[in-house]
Parts: structure tokens; sequence; C-alpha cells
């Protein structure tokens, strides 16, 4: 793992201190962020704000809580941006650029029309592979998920093989 990766994990994993639950899905939705990244062979760049949107994704859920009693997807999709280039700020080390683009994917995770660039694609993927699990989102469902969401040739064989093929 790159290191700026590391580090932001910790300083994430910090600012949710006491939300192991928050915590395991950040990093769930990174892991798989990066494998399918990998797979899909981004260059650099992009798998670079990729995986550091990844981790940040949801970082907005507590302030919605706080302020509107609620951690729906589009009070995230408001707080999370400006949360996010704080944090990002206070590690230092990030372009304007990458900042930005970042904000804009953490503004965007949940809203799955006109998804735009590669980054974006495989990180609305990776939520959802954790998010069916974590929400027990029935097979039927996957099965539309999988149809009209997932793009990416790896995305769509780690969802079959996590939810719809079976062992048995
Ligand atoms: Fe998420």
């Amino acid at each position: 793992m790159n290191e700026k990766h590391a580090k932001l994990i910790a300083a994430m994993v910090r600012y949710d201190k006491g939300d192991a639950k928050r915590i395991q899905h950040f990093l769930k939705v990174h892991d798989l962020a990066a494998t399918i990244g990998k797979l899909e062979k981004l260059n650099k760049d992009t798998q670079f704000i990729l995986e550091t949107a990844a981790i940040v994704h949801d970082i907005g859920i507590h302030v919605s809580e706080q302020k509107y009693g609620s951690s729906s997807g589009k009070y995230q999709e408001i707080e999370g941006p400006t949360e996010a280039q704080k944090l990002m700020e206070e590690l230092g080390g990030y372009t304007e650029e990458q900042i930005g683009r970042v904000k804009y994917l953490i503004g965007h995770h949940h809203t799955y029309k006109n998804i735009e660039g590669m980054d974006y694609q495989i990180l609305v993927e990776a939520d959802f592979l954790v998010n069916i699990y974590e929400d027990e989102i029935k097979k039927d469902a996957v099965e539309h998920v999988k149809s009209n969401i997932f793009k990416t040739e790896s995305g769509k064989q780690l969802l079959t093989d996590m939810y719809i093929e079976e062992l048995f």
C-alpha cells in the first residue's frame, strides 16, 4: 500500500474513532476499490485518486447525523466534501486538483446517473459490493444493480462471485 493512503487511513480511523462499524466499512470499500482499479489497469494518478476517495468517501456521515439527524446519502454528499478537504489539508501533500476531484467523488458517490470517469465508476461499484452485504440487499435487487450500475468486468465478476453464484 502507498504510504499516503496508509496515513490517510490512520487519520480517518481517528476521525471515526469509536465507530468500528464505519471504520470497517471504509476499509472494505478501499480494498475493493484498490482491487478493481488494479485489475482494470487504471493509470497511477487515477488509482491514487480512487483509493483516496474510497478511504474518505463516507466522511460526511457524522456531520449529517449531527446537523440533520440523518445519515442519508443526500446529506452525506452535501457535508462530506468539506470534511474531506479539511482532513486532506491537515495531512498535507495533496494538490488542489486532487482535493477537488476527491471532493467531487464524495459529493456524487450516491448519484448513479451520468457516472463519468473510472474513479467514479469504481468507487460506486466498491461501495455497492460492501453495502449489499451490510444492508442485506436481496438477490433480485443485486441482479438489478449488476445490470444497471456495474460496468467494469472486474467489478461484475466480484459481484457475481460474492452474491450471485452459489458455492454448491
Ligand atoms: Fe460507503
